[in-house]
C-alpha cells in the first residue's frame, strides 16, 4: 500500500506519519509537505528511512503531479494546512490559497491517478461554536456548517469541495472532523504548548478573555488511530467527527499546566480576546465509535502528564522554534495585547 501524507512535517501530520511507520512497517508512506514556519523535519527524524520525503507546495499543480506520476499512490491523507486562528485574523489569504486550492489541487490529481481514497482532515471548527451554559449540546456530523474565522471557513470551504468531489467526479472520499488535539510535536503558538514553554521561562502566561472558553482536547495518537480507522473502514462520502469528550475551559488548562511545572498561579495574565473567539466546542463521536469501533485510549490527565514531560525532554526540538522567527510574531501577536 502507498499512502501520501501531506503536512506530514507538522504536528498531526507527523505523528501520524510515525504512527503509520509503527502500524504498517510494510506500507510505503510518502510524504510532501512545504515546510513552512509550521513545518519541521526534526519531527521526522527518527523515522527519515523509513519514508519518501518531498518539499513541495499542494497547491503547486505541476509539482503534485509529478509526484503523483512518480509514486502513483493508493491512499492520500491531506493534513497540509494554515492550521493557526489568529494568523487567519492577521492574514487570510494563505489560509485560502493552502487550505482551498491546495485541497482541489490533490482532488485533483488524486482523480488524475486514480487513488482509492482520498482522506481530508478537517476540523470541529467548521461547525461554529456552542454556548457555554449549553453542556448537553454537541456537535454531531449533522450540525450545520457555521464558520467563525478566515481559517474555519477555509476548512469549510474544502470540506464542501471534497463532498462536491464525490458527488461530481466519484472520488472515493472521507472527511474527518476532529477536536483540539494535544502532544508532542504541537508547534508553540498554540494554547498548550505556548503555556508550557513561557511557564518554563518564567514569562506570562497570556490568556484571552478570562479564559472561560471551552476546548474539546484529544490525544494525538487518538487522532491518529481514528484516521488510521478511516482510511481502511470507513463508507466512502462520509464524514466521522473524532472527539473523547474532554472538555476543559483555557483557564483549567494553564492552571493544570503550571500545577505540572510547580509554576505559581501569578504568572497568568489576562489579555485581550481573539476577535470572534468561538465559546465551546465539543464533539459526538457516536458514529466513530458505533461504526468502526473507535474510542480514545488516552485520558486528558495521562496525556497532559506526557505532553509536560515530553516537551521537558525535548527542549532541543522547541527552543531552536522559539528563537527563530517566532521572536517576531510573539512580539506581534502578544507585545502590547
Ligand atoms: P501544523 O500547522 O502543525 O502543520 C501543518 C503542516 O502543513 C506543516 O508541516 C506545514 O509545513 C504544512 N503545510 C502548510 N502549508 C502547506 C502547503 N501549501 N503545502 C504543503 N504543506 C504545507 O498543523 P496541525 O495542527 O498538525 O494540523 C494538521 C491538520 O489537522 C490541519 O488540516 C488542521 O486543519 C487539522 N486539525 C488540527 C487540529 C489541531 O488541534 N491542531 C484539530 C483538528 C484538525
Ligand atoms: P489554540 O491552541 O490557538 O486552538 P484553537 O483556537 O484552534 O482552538 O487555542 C485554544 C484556546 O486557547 C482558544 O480558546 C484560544 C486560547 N488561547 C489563549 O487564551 N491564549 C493563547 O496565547 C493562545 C494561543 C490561545
Amino acid at each position: 500500500m502507498k499512502i501520501v501524507v501531506t503536512g506530514g512535517a507538522g504536528f498531526i501530520g507527523g505523528n501520524f506519519v510515525h504512527y503509520m511507520v509503527k502500524k504498517h512497517p510494510d506500507y510505503e508512506i510518502i510524504v510532501i509537505d512545504k515546510l513552512t514556519y509550521a513545518g519541521n523535519m526534526e519531527t521526522l527524524e527518527p523515522v527519515i528511512d523509513k519514508i519518501k520525503f518531498y518539499k513541495a507546495d499542494i497547491a503547486d499543480r505541476k509539482e503534485i503531479f509529478k509526484i503523483f506520476e512518480e509514486n502513483k499512490p493508493d491512499i492520500v491523507v491531506n493534513f497540509a494546512a494554515e492550521s493557526h486562528v489568529d494568523r487567519s485574523i492577521e492574514n487570510p489569504e494563505v489560509f485560502l490559497k493552502t487550505n482551498i486550492l491546495g485541497t482541489q489541487v490533490l482532488m485533483d490529481a488524486s482523480r488524475e491517478y486514480g487513488v482509492k481514497r482520498y482522506h481530508q482532515v478537517s476540523t470541529d471548527e467548521v461547525y461554529g461554536d456552542l454556548p457555554l451554559d449549553r453542556p448537553d449540546m454537541f456537535f454531531t456530523e449533522d450540525t450545520p456548517i457555521h464558520t467563525s474565522s478566515p481559517y474555519s471557513a477555509s476548512k469549510a470551504s474544502a470540506d464542501l469541495l471534497v463532498q462536491a468531489y464525490h458527488r461530481t467526479f466519484g472520488l472515493p472520499v472521507t472527511i474527518s472532523r476532529c477536536s483540539n488535539n494535544y502532544g508532542p510535536y504541537h508547534f508553540p503558538e498554540k494554547l498548550i504548548p505556548l503555556m508550557i514553554a513561557n511557564a518554563l521561562a518564567d514569562k506570562p502566561l497570556p490568556v484571552y478573555g478570562e479564559g472561560l472558553n471551552v476546548r474539546d482536547w484529544l490525544y494525538v495518537e487518538d487522532h491518529c488511530s481514528a484516521i488510521d480507522l478511516i482510511i481502511h473502514n470507513g463508507k466512502v462520502g462520509e464524514v466521522y467527527n473524532i472527539g473523547g469528550h474532554n472538555e476543559k475551559a483555557n483557564i483549567y488548562i494553564v492552571k493544570k499546566i503550571l500545577e505540572l511545572l510547580g509554576k505559581p498561579e501569578s504568572l497568568i495574565t489576562y489579555v485581550t480576546d481573539r476577535k470572534g473567539h468561538d465559546l465551546r466546542y465539543a464533539i459526538d463521536p457516536t458514529k466513530i465509535h458505533n461504526e468502526l469501533g473507535w474510542l480514545p485510549e488516552t485520558k486528558f490527565d495521562d496525556g497532559i502528564v506526557k505532553t509536560v514531560n515530553w516537551y521537558l525532554e525535548n527542549k532541543d526540538w522547541w527552543e531552536k522554534i522559539i528563537s527563530g522567527e517566532y521572536t517576531e510574531y510573539y512580539e506581534k501577536m502578544y507585545g502590547n495585547r
